[in-house]
């Protein structure tokens, strides 16, 4: 029974507070120790465009990648409570050597008009990096957040029940990905019987999960038993979860779920809108009055006007 499920008739949903906004200036507006989980998964470098002039993850140079990160994630310690979670999903990828065209999220390479992945385009100057080179990019940020501050307890591997299908033949096929559990001190909140083992054994570093088949269009959603799982594990019920990377409100709809408050920020309206209708489907299948309207959707002082007028445009 999901805790939808066992939430009585009054009971009444805490609905996510998304903002609309860059994180790096939504983040310092945030009061410090008010959250008690954060669970997120930041555009990884050179994959994707989301769209807008100030998305991380199109940094000319995965070194500065890492600095943005850094930077970022200081902010969500400053706002985590002294015993609070950081749950961090990141995944990888190879530096290349595509030969043509300008780098760039939306270069055009030899005759393909298509978006093309930055990491494809030209070998960083960085760490050595061959043409083919994995870049280890995971881990290259766990080691610079431990040296910013943050205490490294956990590397989760996330086996992925369907990948992307990858046509190499020199390589086996990427099926996971990495959740790094950090924490601001030794001592934190963790409670181990918030999700077991099916054995009723202490829940393994693994976790065979996917895919979500509510992605609602976002093209990097992660399944939401993944953001369940670190809530259960991080928080209580009323407790306060963020997401800096908001997307289309996966960890918005599984706090919601468990009773959790939650704030969002995202950098492109589109998803948001998605998170709309996510949590009022949720707030449906709980049998309550529709909570979520798109008055809740704060957009952050710094957002540009344009992008409240796509969102305006889109909700109307
Ligand atoms: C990997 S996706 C997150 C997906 C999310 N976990 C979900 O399940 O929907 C990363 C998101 O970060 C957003 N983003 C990129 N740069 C941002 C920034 N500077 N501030 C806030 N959001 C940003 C992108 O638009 C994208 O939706």
């Amino acid at each position: 029974m999901t805790p939808l499920e066992t939430m009585g008739a009054g009971a009444k949903l805490f609905e996510p507070r998304i903002i609309i906004g860059d994180c790096l200036e939504v983040l310092p507006t945030l009061p410090k120790e008010s959250v008690q989980v954060c669970v997120t998964s930041p555009p990884y470098w050179g994959l994707r465009d989301y769209n807008h002039p100030r998305q991380i993850g199109t940094e000319q140079s995965p070194e500065i990648y890492i600095k943005n990160l850094v930077e970022i994630f200081r902010e969500v310690r400053r706002v985590l409570r002294k015993d609070g979670t950081f749950w961090l999903n990141i995944g990888d990828g190879y530096a290349r050597n595509g030969g043509v065209g300008n780098c760039g999220p939306n270069a055009i390479v030899g005759n393909t008009k298509k978006l093309i992945q930055r990491r494809n385009c030209k070998v960083p100057h960085c760490w050595g990096l061959k043409d083919r080179d994995l870049m280890g990019i995971p881990w290259r940020v766990a080691f610079a957040l431990q040296e910013d501050g943050w205490i490294l307890r956990s590397r989760i591997t996330w086996i992925k029940k369907s990948a992307m299908p990858e046509s190499v033949k020199n390589r086996p096929t990427n099926a996971t990905e990495d959740i790094f559990l950090f924490t601001k001190s030794i001592k934190y909140y963790y409670d181990p019987d918030g999700v077991r083992e099916p054995t009723g054994a202490n829940l393994r570093n693994y976790w065979i999960l996917g895919p979500d088949p509510n992605a609602y269009g976002h093209p990097a959603a992660f399944p939401r038993e993944l953001a369940r799982r670190c809530i259960l594990l991080g928080s209580r019920e009323g407790d306060t979860i963020l997401d800096p990377f908001g997307g289309c409100g996966t960890t918005g709809i599984a706090s919601q779920e468990l009773n959790r408050k939650s704030i969002l920020i995202e950098i492109n309206p589109s998803y948001v809108e998605t998170d709309l209708v996510r949590a009022k489907k949720a707030n449906k299948m709980a049998k309550q009055k529709v909570l979520i309207d798109p008055l809740y959707v704060e957009t952050s002082k710094v957002q540009s006007k344009d992008a409240k007028k796509i969102f305006e445009t889109e909700s109307s």
